[in-house]
């Protein structure tokens, strides 16, 4: 059966713009995240307090954070280590995402790090931030394919969700960073979870539409019992450090599924894609979103 309500987790202005050439002044930033938490978003990914030479697109993570100090809906930042999780809790988040690889050649990309050294460096950070009551979210990159090595076995996924749940982490979002994961793997994948004792409502997905296929591997997921998605307004993203990762599932195609489901989200569509279509204008390019440029056609 399919869930009566879905948590759409909208990660837009992190993975998203983390990803754009073009540097998106602060105040744009600002005005994009109070627009999705007025068209209805409840958990908006705001930004990363990672080193600024690694990702310049985030490098106002402070100035960001003061000018979201009133909006009302959860706003979770990335963080990698101790020197983020500390520049974080002081500009006051109480929400932090880790974010882990299941292959060691993501992790050496994106963290310096083989896949354990990594985890080394965020158990103090997640033991930190629980005893400041801040919620943590683990992400697992490469849970189904890797540019570098291929097809990912199961098993590796499986071990490292383990980890990251057994230090602290209360969810876990398994990425599809290059958009490889078909339906039947999804199946597989969450099942096998399932198995190792990690019940669904410990889990999130996050898709990569690269193929097409992001919109039918979160129905596989809903469908299996998960019922939070990882989501970006208008399908921007990527991940700079990982080649031919595309745009995130586009939010207003979920919302478009989910609506016509009568599953609830809280979201208003109209408001959404009004949002990512002046989003589109900052940026200089139309929104790869189908169900944007279906609505913005009208
Ligand atoms: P490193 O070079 O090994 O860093 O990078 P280090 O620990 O050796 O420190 C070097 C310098 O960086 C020092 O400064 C530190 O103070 C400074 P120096 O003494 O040389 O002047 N430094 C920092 N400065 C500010 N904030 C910090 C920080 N940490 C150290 N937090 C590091 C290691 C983890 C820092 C680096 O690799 C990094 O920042 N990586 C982040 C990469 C990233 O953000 N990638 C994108 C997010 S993941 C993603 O998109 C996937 C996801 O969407 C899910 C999916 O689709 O799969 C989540
Ligand atoms: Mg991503």
């Amino acid at each position: 059966g399919l869930p009566a309500r879905v948590r759409i987790h909208e990660v837009g202005p992190r993975d998203g713009l983390q990803n754009e050439k073009a540097l998106v002044p602060a105040a744009i930033k600002a005005e994009f995240i109070h627009r999705l938490a007025e068209a209805g978003l409840t958990t908006i990914e705001a930004t990363s307090f990672v080193h600024p030479k690694w990702v310049p697109q985030l490098a106002d993570a402070e100035e960001l954070m003061r000018l979201i100090d009133d909006v009302d809906a959860r706003l979770p930042v990335l963080v990698p280590n101790e020197r983020g999780l500390d520049r974080a809790l002081a500009l006051g988040a109480r929400e932090i995402a880790v974010f882990a690889s299941a292959t060691e050649s993501f992790a050496k990309a994106n963290l310096n790090r083989t896949v354990d050294g990594a985890l080394e460096m965020f158990e103090p950070v997640v033991a930190k931030a629980k005893d400041a009551d801040v919620a943590v979210r683990g992400y697992l990159s490469m849970c189904f394919g890797d540019p570098w090595e291929g097809p990912v076995p199961i098993s590796q996924t499986v071990s490292v969700s383990r980890r990251l749940l057994d230090m602290g982490c209360d969810e876990i979002s398994l990425g599809d960073t290059i958009g490889v994961a078909t339906p039947g793997h999804v199946r597989e994948l969450l099942a096998t979870l399932n198995e190792a004792g990690i019940a669904d409502d410990r889990l999130a997905v996050h898709f990569h539409d690269t193929y097409g296929q992001a919109l039918a591997n979160t129905l596989t997921a809903l469908q299996h019992g998960v019922t939070t998605v990882d989501a970006s307004a208008g399908g921007l993203g990527g991940c700079p450090y990982a080649k031919s990762a595309t745009g995130n599932l586009a939010t207003e195609d979920l919302v478009w599924m989910l609506d016509g489901l009568g599953i609830e989200t809280g979201v208003d569509i109209g408001r959404l894609t009004a949002t990512s279509v002046w989003m589109a204008r900052h940026l200089g390019r139309p929104s790869p979103s189908r169900t944007v440029r279906a609505l913005s056609q009208k």
